[in-house]
């Protein structure tokens, strides 16, 4: 397959509706997990729960977009390492945007059903075990999360270095609106 010379649209608007929706929920779940119970609380962890699975929707249609369409090679002149850890890093990116939701998903059908999208539309997944299974899968959706949080603050830092140091095109090309290759 010939790579693409710039990202789709549908890429570009995937990209930061993904990152907005995450940089939303995170803080959202480090404040749910310590208000005392109540109202406020629970209304978080729906919120939570409903941007979590909004992610993993958008990341599976992000998915099917990038194997059909890939992406543009990495800008010219980058020493292999860093092409190394590029490559790496988003793929690590993709995976975690599918796995964390999914543990958290799993999770809370197992512990603390139903599992309701926006309020409304009910999606527990058959997972039997109750709350031992419940807090143990969401013990590793919490290390995943914060492994994803951290690998979003490296990719960003590596994105600011790109635009603010090298002054390439890198930033530009997955801003919205420009088809700069
Ligand atoms: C990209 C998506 C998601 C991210 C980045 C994310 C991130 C996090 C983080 C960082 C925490 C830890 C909060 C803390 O202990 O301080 C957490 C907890 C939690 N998440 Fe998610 N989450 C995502 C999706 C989901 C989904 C889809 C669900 C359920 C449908 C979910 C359910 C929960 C629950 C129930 C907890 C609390 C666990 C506890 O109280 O110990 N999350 N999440
Ligand atoms: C939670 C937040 C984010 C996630 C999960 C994420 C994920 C990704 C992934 C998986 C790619 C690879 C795209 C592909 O090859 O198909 C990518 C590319 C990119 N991201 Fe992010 N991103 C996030 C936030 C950000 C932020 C805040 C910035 C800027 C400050 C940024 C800047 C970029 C740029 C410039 C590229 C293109 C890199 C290139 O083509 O060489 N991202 N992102």
């Amino acid at each position: 397959m010939t790579p693409p010379r710039h990202y789709a649209p549908s890429q570009k608007v995937l990209h930061w509706v993904i990152a907005a929706l995450i940089f939303a929920l995170v803080p959202i779940a480090l404040t749910m997990a310590n208000l005392p119970d109540g109202s406020l609380k629970n209304a978080l962890y729906e919120w939570h729960k409903s941007f979590g699975l909004t992610v993993l929707a958008l990341a599976l249609a992000r998915l099917l977009v990038r194997a059909a369409r890939g992406a543009p090679p990495l800008v010219a002149g980058l020493p292999a390492w860093q092409r190394r850890a590029a490559h790496a890093s988003h793929l690590a990116l993709y995976l975690l945007i599918v796995l964390v939701p999914i543990l958290g998903w799993a999770g809370t059908s197992a512990c603390c059903a139903p599992v309701m999208l926006y309020f409304t539309v009910p999606l527990t997944l058959p997972i039997s075990g109750g709350m031992p299974v419940g807090e143990a899968i969401l013990r590793v959706h919490q290390v995943a999360a914060f492994t994803l949080v951290a690998l979003v603050g490296l990719h960003v830092a590596a994105a600011l270095h790109h635009h603010l140091v090298r002054r390439d095109g890198t930033l530009r090309r997955m801003w919205p609106g420009r088809a700069a290759g």
